[in-house]
């Protein structure tokens, strides 16, 4: 049993987390309940008390059986729920204020915190928020993403609280598996994950078919097994997992430069991103007109390998590296595990429509210096888990 809390802010929205917790108790967790003063007139502190079993906290004095509640509950806590995240209390947390006990506590929480933002269409999209939702982001704060739909207010538009069942599965995910090793505790890793955009001019560019289904599922999974996951990623539709840090980028190069700091004081890179291999030698700055300007040849230049720059640098750490081929596959791969310098080629087939870009499963097989492992056929995410396990195993190697 794992132990949430469950921090409900002021919005209509905050009749949602009522759902949201008894799912999670039907899970077998355990909530815990903190509300702003706000909340509380949208939900009463009763029906969450009735739930629980458990006083609501609420305000920070007043209670004599434990004078630091703030302290208490965050280290109470496994993962931290925010349901529903308000602006404010979005900005709260992005600029690190603690003025009441939900801003406290989460600013004293060391666990996993996931956000669940409701709230007008025009709030949202409001640059502050959006600033604050990327700050906490890159800080690691996981984010159930609102839907689009018809607001209370009556605005049609994003803001809409998730679905309990994203909001759910996301703080399961968050949460480490019951029974579950926790063998990548205090490690580092990097993962760099989708597809690159190389510019041709400013509205067009070249780019490939990666998801990063694969590559966000790896850092889930390390991320569930304890470890700090830098996550670098190409433009995706995915949001990422709960208590990574993100590094958006967009081109080969960015990737590049993001990598190399992200490895500064890693354990361990997983380079699962799809990295264009050529780029435009120049992106004009101007939208090409076809009716004034012709486009028949793109000169590409190479870009440059990020996995063998890793590897180059790995010393004694550990560096994994992708192959996605169409045929010949093992060969391939054994010839880019010389090539690159990694310790571990991850191969997959991706002309079976069972292992392609974009599948919820792949057919993977490991290529190291020891040989050849196929796998069958897998979801991604015990896929992620067979790749954490090999990649536990390395590191126990070297230690
Ligand atoms: N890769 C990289 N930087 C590049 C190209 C590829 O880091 N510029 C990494 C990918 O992240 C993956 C591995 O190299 O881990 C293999 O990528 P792949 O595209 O299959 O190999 P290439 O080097 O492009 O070789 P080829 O075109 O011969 O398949």
């Amino acid at each position: 049993m794992s132990r949430v809390a469950l921090f409900v802010t002021g919005g209509i929205a905050a009749y949602k987390a009522c759902e949201v917790m008894r799912d999670l108790q039907k899970a077998g967790h355990e909530v815990r309940v903190a509300m702003t003063q706000d909340a509380t007139r949208f939900v009463g502190e009763p029906t969450f008390e009735a739930l629980t079993h458990h006083p609501v906290l609420t305000d920070l004095y007043g209670q004599p059986d434990d004078p630091i509640p703030h302290i208490s509950l965050s280290e109470w806590a496994d993962v931290a729920l925010v349901c529903p995240a308000t602006a404010n209390v979005m900005a709260k947390m992005a600029a690190g204020i603690a003025d009441d006990a939900v801003s406290s506590t989460l600013l004293a929480c060391d666990c996993p915190v996931l956000a669940a933002p409701a709230m007008n269409v025009r709030m949202w999209r409001n640059p502050a928020t959006q600033a604050n939702v990327a700050t906490l982001q890159a800080r690691g704060i996981g984010f159930v993403m609102p839907g689009s739909g018809l607001l209370a207010c009556g605005d049609v538009g994003e803001g809409k609280l998730a679905t309990v069942e994203e909001i759910v599965g996301a703080t399961l995910g968050a949460l480490a598996r019951p029974g579950h090793a926790r063998d990548l505790e205090g490690r580092v890793v990097l993962v760099n994950a989708g597809p690159t955009r190389e510019a041709i001019d400013p509205v067009r560019f070249i780019a490939n078919a990666s998801t990063g289904k694969m590559g966000y599922a790896i850092a889930a999974e390390a991320v569930a097994r304890g470890a700090q996951v830098r996550l670098v990623s190409g433009p995706v539709s995915l949001d990422a997992p709960g208590g990574v840090e993100l590094v958006p980028v967009v081109s080969a190069a960015q990737m590049l430069d993001a990598c190399l700091v992200a490895f500064e004081g890693a354990d361990a890179a997983i380079c699962t991103a799809a990295v264009a291999d050529y780029t435009p030698r120049q992106a004009f700055d101007h939208k090409m007109k076809k009716s004034v300007e012709r486009l028949d040849v793109i000169e590409l230049v190479e870009t440059a390998d990020i996995l063998a720059a890793l590897s180059e640098r790995k010393g004694r750490r550990v560096v994994v590296g992708f192959a996605a081929e169409t045929n010949d596959l093992i060969s391939y791969a054994q010839a880019k595990l010389e090539r690159k310098g990694c310790d571990l080629i991850v191969a997959n087939d991706v002309s079976r429509s069972d292992s392609t870009f974009g599948a919820d499963t792949s057919r993977i097989a490991f290529v190291d210096a020891g040989g050849v492992e196929q796998l069958d056929t897998l979801p991604l995410p015990q896929v992620a888990e067979r790749i954490v396990d090999r990649l536990v195993a390395l590191l126990g190697e070297r230690a």
